[in-house]
């Protein structure tokens, strides 16, 4: 039987939410989104062991870099986050994540055209880039509605090529690196 944990709920109305910057308070919210966001992926894709949420040192660098966006509802309680940072003249997003309970309400849209909106303001930013898993719904498929492409290999982005290969090495299948052009 599918546990209801892999069955995520099926379209509802849009929610509104604000999105902002995070801040350092932040951290433990966002490792809880993370760890709640992990439960949609059947352990054939995330084996357990590797769903455990970013370390707070890494998030906490993250949110240094000014490029992490919380959705939050309207009683201040965050649902979702993007945490984004630079690299040469892409914009990269190495996590994403919005708690089951509030999926498929455009929240994860939100926050993605956020990090795209902020790449296209940016002289210093041409692409943004990210590496997702091909099969499933809510990852490539979903980039690819905004505007996403898949990439052969890392596409000649040395950083998509490295993060590929370490995720090969955790013992992820299935990876894909996709980029859009920002501007
Ligand atoms: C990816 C993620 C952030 C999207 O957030 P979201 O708030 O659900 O995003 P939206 O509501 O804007 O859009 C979700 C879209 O994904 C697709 N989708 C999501 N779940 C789906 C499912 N079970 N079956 C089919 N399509 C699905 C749909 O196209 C959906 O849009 P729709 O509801 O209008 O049909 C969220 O699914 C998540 O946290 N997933 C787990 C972690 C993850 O995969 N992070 C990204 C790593 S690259």
């Amino acid at each position: 039987m599918t546990p209801d944990a892999l069955d995520p709920p099926p379209p509802a109305a849009r929610l509104a939410v604000t999105v902002r910057l995070a801040g350092h308070g932040d951290v433990p919210a966002l490792q809880r989104i993370e760890a709640e966001a992990a439960a949609v992926f059947a352990p054939s894709d995330l084996p357990p062991a590797l769903a455990q949420p970013m370390d707070a040192a890494e998030l906490e660098r993250l949110v240094a870099g000014g490029l992490v966006w919380v959705a939050q509802d309207e009683h201040g309680a965050a649902l979702g986050f993007v945490a984004c940072e630079t690299v040469g003249r892409a914009l990269h997003v190495a996590e994403m994540d919005v708690v089951p309970g509030a999926a498929r309400r455009g929240i994860g849209s939100a926050l993605l055209r956020q990090a795209i909106d902020h790449a296209e303001g940016a002289d210093t930013l041409d692409v943004v880039t990210l590496t997702t898993f091909r099969h499933l719904p809510w990852n490539a498929p979903f980039y690819g509605r905004h505007g996403f492409r898949p990439l052969a290999a890392g596409g000649g982005f040395e950083h998509l090529s490295a993060a590929l290969a370490r995720e090969r090495t955790r013992g992820l299948k299935n990876r894909v690196a996709m980029a859009r052009k920002a501007g």
